[in-house]
């Protein structure tokens, strides 16, 4: 049995929509900073090409919130692997992830950040699977809106692999 990655969103599109979203939410944030959490592993590639296309003052945190197993289906159990530095109260606050699938990640997160106070909280996203979704989450900022289907590359993993791709693809197993 081996792999093969089929390209769902090449580099150049994701290139463009970043390069949109960077615009979009520099206009919003009328020269204010913002603060953005990173929410590692997978939300790390985006935010890091994201940031380059911002044209307010940035500072960036990093979370580590799990909330799969080593696999393709949520345990359903969220749990902070590792928090913020630095306090985030009174910040314009913009979360950054890869892909919100479930939303039971981002409904934890939000409501765990909302707690400490920000001036303003949002969340942008590269992928949003919305067929999938469970938990209630007010997504501000979505690259892509994709099908239910498992996807690899630009920071997301199969079994830790494929993050470094930079275009997003589906993983096929041929026999
Ligand atoms: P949620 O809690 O179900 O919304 O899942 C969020 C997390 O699950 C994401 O941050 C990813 O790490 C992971 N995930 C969800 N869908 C995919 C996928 O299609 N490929 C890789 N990882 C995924
Ligand atoms: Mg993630």
């Amino acid at each position: 049995m081996s792999e093969k990655i089929r390209v769902l969103i090449s580099e150049e599109e994701i290139e463009k929509r970043i390069c949109e979203m960077g615009k979009e939410i520099s206009e919003y944030y009328q020269g204010e900073p913002v603060h953005l959490v990173s929410v590692l592993k997978g939300g790390v590639f985006f935010t890091c090409e994201l940031a380059k296309r911002l044209t307010i003052p940035v500072s960036i945190d990093f979370m580590s919130v799990s909330s799969y197993g080593n696999g393709t289906k949520s345990s359903g159990v969220v749990k902070v692997i590792k928090d913020l530095d630095e306090a985030i109260e009174g910040k314009h606050v913009l979360v950054v992830e890869d892909i919100v699938d479930s939303g039971r990640t981002l409904s934890y997160l939000l409501e765990n950040l909302k707690r400490r106070k920000p001036k303003s909280l949002r969340l942008c996203t590269l992928l949003d699977k919305p067929d999938r979704r469970i938990a209630d989450v007010h997504v501000d900022y979505t690259g892509f809106a994709i099908p239910d289907e498992f996807v690899v590359g630009y920071g997301l993993d199969y079994m830790q692999h494929y993050r470094n791709l930079p275009y997003v693809g589906v993983v096929e197993v041929e026999a």
